[in-house]
C-alpha cells in the first residue's frame, strides 16, 4: 500500500529518503518517486515499478537538504510514471505526496481546469498540488494547506514541500497513518515506523484531522481548525536489524522460524502459575467488567480475522461465552447491533487495516467496549482502542502473515483462559492449560525443525491448480487459514470448506488433480472428519493429512504428524505445517513469495 517518507535537516535528503523507500517496499507498491527541494528548486524523479527502477534517475544526485518521497499503490489511474507521486502544481513550485483517496477529486479537478490548471496525471492527488498554488496567500505553509484540506473530501495521509520555504515541511492525517521521527537537529516522518527506524526510535504519531508543521528542529501540530495540539513522543520498541532478512532468502521464511521466540515474547509475562490463569496488563477492564459480558465479537481481516476466529472457538470453548468472529470489512457496513454486554476485539498486525479501524469507530460511537489485539505499538487501532494486547512479535515484513497469526492466536488463548478462570474454567484445566502454553514454543521449533518433510508434501501440489483446505470447528479456522497462505504466495486456487460442507456442493469439484489438505486432530471429532476423508478418496482426490499419531482406519496419500499437546490448543500447532507447505510450494512455483502480486501488507484504504 502506499508509503510516505520525508526529511529535513542539514544532511543530504535524497540517500535518507531512498533508503527510507527501501524500507517501504514490503507494503506493496507499483510506482515510487522522490522530489527534493534545495536553492528555490524542486527536482522530482519519478517510475513506475521498483524502487530500484527509480534509482536508475539517479535521485540520488539531487542535492538537498529537504524532501518528500512515496511508493505508489494505484487507486486512481492506472500504475504509470504520470501518475506515480509526487505530484506537482503547474509552476513545478510545490510538490504533494499522498496516500488515501479524495472523494470530491473529479468535482474539483473541473474547477481547477476551469482556472486555467492543467493537470498532467490520472489521480486524485494532483488536485492538492494545484490548490496549494492557487491558495497560497503567502501565509505559513501549514495555514495555506490546512486551507487547502478544508476544500478536500476523502481520506489522506499528506506530505507537502514547496521549494521557496525550505525550512517547512507540512504533513497532515486524516485516515490514513504518519508519524513525525524525532532526530537531533534533524526530522523526519513515514506513514510507517519501519522508514524511521534505522534514524530514531522517538516519534509523534498524529490524529485524524491533525496537520503538523515539520522543521529541522521539531514540530508544531495543530487541527484542522486551527487550535494547537500537544504531543507526547514515544519509542518504537523495534530495533532496525529487525527489519534485516538475515540468513533467508525469504522474510516469510525468516518469519515462520521467528514463531517460538516471537510466541515467546507474546506469552512474556503473562502466564499465573499461582491462580493458573492468564494476567493480562493492558486491559483497563476489571474481573466485574469481564463478569457481566455475556457475548463476544471479533473482527479484523484477512489472517487477522481468521487469528479471530481460532479465537472465538477458544472463548466459546474455554469461557463458555457464545463468541463469533466477522470480518470487519463486512461489520463496519451492516449497521450491526452494537450490545453494551458484548465484549468487542479488534485484531490487526498493522494496527493501520482502514476497515478494522472503521470498525472500531462505529463500535466505539455506539457505545461499544472494544478492545485491540495488535503488533504494532502505538498504532492506529491500538491508541483508538486504548486497551489491549500487544502481540510484541517483532515487525513483520512479508506481505503474507505467519507469525503474527499464531501471536494473534496465542493472545486469544490468553483472553480465553482469563475470561475462563473467571467462570467455570476449573484450577486444573486452568493449569494444565498454561503448562500447555509454557511449551508451546518448544513445540512449535520442534514442528518448524522438521521442514524437510513438509516440503515433501509439497510436490502434492505438482500440476494442481486448485486445492481444498478441510477442518472442523477450530480446525476449519485453520485450514481457512492454511488456503489464504497458499493462494497468496503460491497463486494456486485454494478453498476452506468446513468438513461437513464438501457433500453439500463441493464434492462435485474433487479429482485427481485437486489436493485435499485435511486439518485432523485426534480429538472428539476424529471419525467425523475420517468420513470426510473416505469420501474424498471415494471420488479419487489426494488426501494430504495435517494430524496426530495414531492408528488411522483410512491411509493419507500423504501426511505430516505431530505430537498432541491440548485439544484447546493443537489448532495452533497444527497451522505451522501448512505455512511451509504454502512457503515450499510457492518456491516450487517461482513465485514473488514476500510481495505477492496485487498485494499490500497494510491495507489503509477503503
Ligand atoms: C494475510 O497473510 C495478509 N497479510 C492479510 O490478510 C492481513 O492479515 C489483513 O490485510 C489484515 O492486516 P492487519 O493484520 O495488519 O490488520
Amino acid at each position: 500500500m502506499c508509503g510516505i517518507v520525508g526529511y529535513i535537516g542539514k544532511r543530504q535528503a535524497a540517500p535518507i529518503l531512498l533508503e527510507g523507500l527501501h524500507r517501504l517496499e514490503y507494503r506493496g507498491y507499483d510506482s515510487a518517486g522522490i522530489a527534493i527541494g534545495g536553492k528555490g528548486k524542486l527536482r522530482v524523479a519519478k517510475r513506475k515499478g521498483r524502487v530500484r527502477e527509480l534509482d536508475t534517475l539517479q535521485p540520488q544526485k539531487f542535492k538537498g537538504t529537504f524532501g518528500i518521497a512515496h511508493t505508489r499503490w494505484a487507486t486512481h489511474g492506472e500504475p504509470s510514471d504520470r501518475n506515480a507521486h509526487p505530484h506537482c502544481d503547474g509552476s513545478g513550485r510545490y510538490a504533494v505526496v499522498h496516500n488515501g483517496i479524495v472523494e470530491n477529486a473529479a468535482a474539483l479537478r473541473a474547477q481547477l481546469t476551469d482556472r486555467g490548471c492543467i493537470f498532467t496525471s490520472d489521480t486524485d492527488t494532483e488536485v492538492f498540488a494545484h490548490l496549494i498554488a492557487l491558495m497560497d496567500d503567502g501565509s505559513p505553509l501549514e495555514s495555506v494547506v490546512g486551507a487547502a484540506l478544508g476544500r478536500i473530501v476523502g481520506a489522506y495521509g499528506l506530505a507537502v514541500v514547496d521549494a521557496e520555504r525550505p525550512d517547512t515541511l507540512v504533513v497532515a492525517r486524516n485516515g490514513s497513518p504518519l508519524v513525525l521521527g524525532i532526530g537531533d537537529g534533524e526530522m523526519f516522518f513515514a506513514s510507517d515506523p519501519a522508514a524511521l527506524v534505522r534514524h530514531t526510535t522517538s516519534v509523534v504519531h498524529l490524529d485524524d484531522g491533525e496537520i503538523a508543521a515539520v522543521r529541522a528542529d521539531g514540530y508544531e501540530t495543530r487541527t484542522l481548525d486551527g487550535a494547537t495540539t500537544v504531543k507526547t513522543p514515544s519509542t518504537i520498541p523495534w530495533k532496525d536489524e529487525a527489519f534485516e532478512k538475515g540468513e533467508y532468502t525469504h522474510y516469510m521464511r525468516k518469519e515462520i522460524a521467528e514463531q517460538p521466540d516471537a510466541v515467546r515474547r507474546t506469552l512474556g509475562g503473562r502466564l499465573d502459575t499461582r491462580f493458573q490463569t492468564t494476567h493480562l496488563g493492558g486491559l483497563q477492564l476489571g474481573a466485574r467488567d469481564l463478569l457481566d459480558v455475556r457475548r463476544v465479537k471479533i473482527l479484523g481481516c484477512g489472517a487477522a480475522y481468521l487469528a479471530g476466529a481460532v479465537g472465538a472457538h477458544l472463548i466459546e470453548t474455554l469461557a463458555r461465552i457464545p463468541a463469533h468472529a466477522e470480518p470487519a470489512s463486512e461489520f463496519r457496513y451492516r449497521n450491526a447491533v452494537v450490545e453494551r454486554d458484548t465484549l468487542y476485539i479488534a485484531v490487526s498486525q498493522s494496527g493501520e487495516t482502514f476497515d478494522t479501524l472503521a470498525a472500531v469507530q462505529e463500535i466505539k460511537r455506539k457505545g461499544g467496549r472494544i478492545l485491540g489485539i495488535v503488533n504494532v505499538v502505538g498504532s492506529t487501532i491500538a491508541r483508538e482502542c486504548g486497551q489491549g494486547i500487544y502481540l510484541h512479535a517483532g515487525p513483520e515484513v512479508a506481505v503474507v502473515s505467519t507469525k503474527t497469526f499464531t501471536c494473534s492466536a496465542v493472545a486469544m488463548a490468553l483472553l480465553a483462559i482469563h475470561l475462563g478462570r473467571l467462570r467455570d474454567l476449573s484450577v486444573a484445566s486452568g493449569a494444565r492449560l498454561v503448562r500447555a502454553l509454557q511449551v508451546l514454543p518448544d513445540h512449535i521449533a520442534a514442528i518448524l525443525a522438521r521442514e524437510p518433510e513438509i516440503a515433501q508434501l509439497a510436490e502434492a501440489f505438482a500440476g494442481a491448480e486448485h486445492a481444498f483446505y478441510v477442518g472442523r470447528a477450530a480446525g476449519h479456522a485453520i485450514a481457512a487459514e492454511g488456503a489464504l497462505k497458499l493462494k497468496e504466495v503460491s497463486y494456486l486456487h485454494a478453498e476452506a470448506y468446513p468438513a461437513s460442507e464438501l457433500k453439500h456442493g463441493p464434492l462435485a469439484l474433487i479429482s485427481l488433480q485437486t489436493p485435499s489438505v485435511v486439518v485432523l486432530p485426534r480429538d472428539d471429532l476424529f471419525a467425523k472428519n475420517i468420513s470426510t476423508v473416505e469420501e474424498i478418496k471415494a471420488r479419487g482426490g489426494p488426501v494430504i493429512a495435517i494430524t496426530h499419531p495414531g492408528e488411522a482406519p483410512t491411509t493419507f496419500d500423504r501426511s505430516f504428524e505431530i505430537p498432541a499437546l491440548e485439544p484447546e490448543l493443537d489448532p495452533l500447532l497444527l497451522n505451522i505445517p501448512l505455512q511451509l507447505l504454502a512457503y515450499h510450494v510457492a518456491l516450487q512455483r517461482g513465485t514473488n513469495i514476500d510481495q505477492p502480486r496485487n498485494l499490500a501488507k497494510s491495507v489503509t484504504v477503503e
